[in-house]
């Protein structure tokens, strides 16, 4: 049923077959634990008992948590890495990677990242003397141009938020690559997770995800995770893990581990979810076009074909109107609920322009096409027809009559 439903729509790349049993057994074998849960148990303890001095597994809870071990573990297998680490938040992750860098270093940014990644890089990582440029990816050459004899890290996002362009991340990395063997690729798939894109396939070091979102998937984590291959790199990342702290609670490890088994269907259905809703909206009389890559109108539609084995349920639409109607729209709304965020199983929508891409400069803003008339839905797994039916009141009311 999900390889037909993913091959229907035309995607190349072959789901991970063996996705749903990693998920639900990876780091998770009970004879690990003396009580031989069946369900991982979650320790809770900040410090651990030791035999001798450093005669221990676990030392302090910063520095190490079973739970947090295990989830690392199993987030690492469903990227096909060797090693997973987590962090706070996705920010946090971010944060991590940054510190890795010194004053003097650049970064190298496609030019249309989540609002708090840019506002990371202009006001946080410039203080310390960080450069970063943002870049168009559209021609990979011209993206590759803009690497330095300084630049360390070239940091991506695919698709984007929240106009969802798809970049050539395969040829970037080849082409950054041929440059300098020691740039270290980012690829924040924190759209796609694991299910529908592999980063490390596709020629990066370090896959990026906020777990907040569609890992998670229930709106009730703030949590961030990368994979990667490297080992010394990931020996730097876990030194700086510790010492900047930018650690998950155990609690948190414990409901993301819960979730992660769920991930394979929950995906399947956002994919569909998010189509049928693209369907729609694309003939509705107030739409003017709908950004999904899972879409033939989609300028990327190929690219997205070619790199990635389905489609989330995140797709942005510009209506025909101004900002009063956007908002008359976002209120109409009954199922949708008008908030921040995305991935998790209810459906959301908002304005990026006034929400979560206020941070990105204003000229900027209105480059990468966020305008007053752009609304981003992160479709839910609510049943499709009341959706449909939610965003077609919402559409007939957005107008004054
Ligand atoms: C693509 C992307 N990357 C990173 C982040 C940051 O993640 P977090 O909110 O978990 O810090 C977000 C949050 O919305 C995001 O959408």
């Amino acid at each position: 049923m999900a390889a037909a439903d993913n091959r229907a729509v035309g995607f190349k790349r072959e789901i991970d077959p063996h996705f749903g049993t990693k998920a639900g057994h990876i780091g998770q074998e009970p004879e690990q634990w003396s009580s031989m849960d069946a369900v991982p148990p979650i320790s809770v303890a900040t410090t651990f008992k030791q035999l001798a001095p450093t005669e221990t597994k676990y030392e302090y809870g910063r520095s190490g948590n079973p739970g947090r071990d295990l989830l690392e573990r199993c987030l690492a297998g469903l990227d096909d890495a060797k090693y997973g680490l987590c962090f706070s938040s996705g920010l946090g992750a971010l944060t991590a990677i940054v510190s890795i860098l010194k004053s003097g270093d650049h970064v190298l940014c496609v030019d249309d990242l989540y609002g708090g990644c840019n506002r990371f890089f202009r006001h946080i990582a410039s203080r310390f003397q960080i450069e970063s440029s943002f870049i168009n990816a559209e021609d990979p050459e011209k993206f590759a141009e803009a690497i330095k004899p300084n630049t360390k890290i070239v940091w991506l996002e695919s698709p984007t938020n929240p106009t969802l362009r798809v970049w050539d991340v395969e040829t970037i990395c080849k082409l950054t690559k041929s440059k300098s063997k020691d740039i270290i690729i980012v690829l924040d798939n924190t759209f796609l997770t694991p299910y529908f894109q592999k980063p490390l396939e596709l020629g990066c070091d370090i896959a990026l995800y906020s777990v907040t979102k569609y890992l998670n998937g229930h709106s009730d984590v703030i949590m961030g995770s990368i994979a990667l291959n490297d080992q010394k790199l990931y020996e730097q990342l876990l030194f700086t893990q510790n010492s900047t702290g930018i650690v998950p609670s155990p609690i948190d490890c414990f409901l993301v581990n819960r979730s992660l088994k769920t991930l394979h269907i929950r995906m399947e259905e956002h994919m569909r979810n998010g189509l049928a809703v693209g369907r729609f909206l694309e003939k509705h009389p107030n739409i003017e076009k709908v950004l999904h890559p899972g879409l033939p109108s989609h300028p990327h539609h190929q690219l997205a074909l070619n790199q990635w084995s389905g489609c989330s349920g995140v797709l942005s639409f510009y209506h025909k109107y101004g900002l009063k109607e956007s908002k008359k729209f976002l209120q109409s709304l009954k199922v949708f609920m008008l908030a921040e965020s995305l991935g998790g199983h209810e459906s959301l929508a908002e304005i990026p322009s006034l929400m979560t891409h206020a941070s990105v400069p204003a000229g900027d803003r209105v480059k990468l096409g966020i305008t007053d008339n752009l609304i981003r839905l992160s479709v839910g797994l609510e049943s499709a027809n009341d959706l449909i039916e939610d965003l077609d009141q919402a559409l007939k009311n957005m107008k004054d009559r």
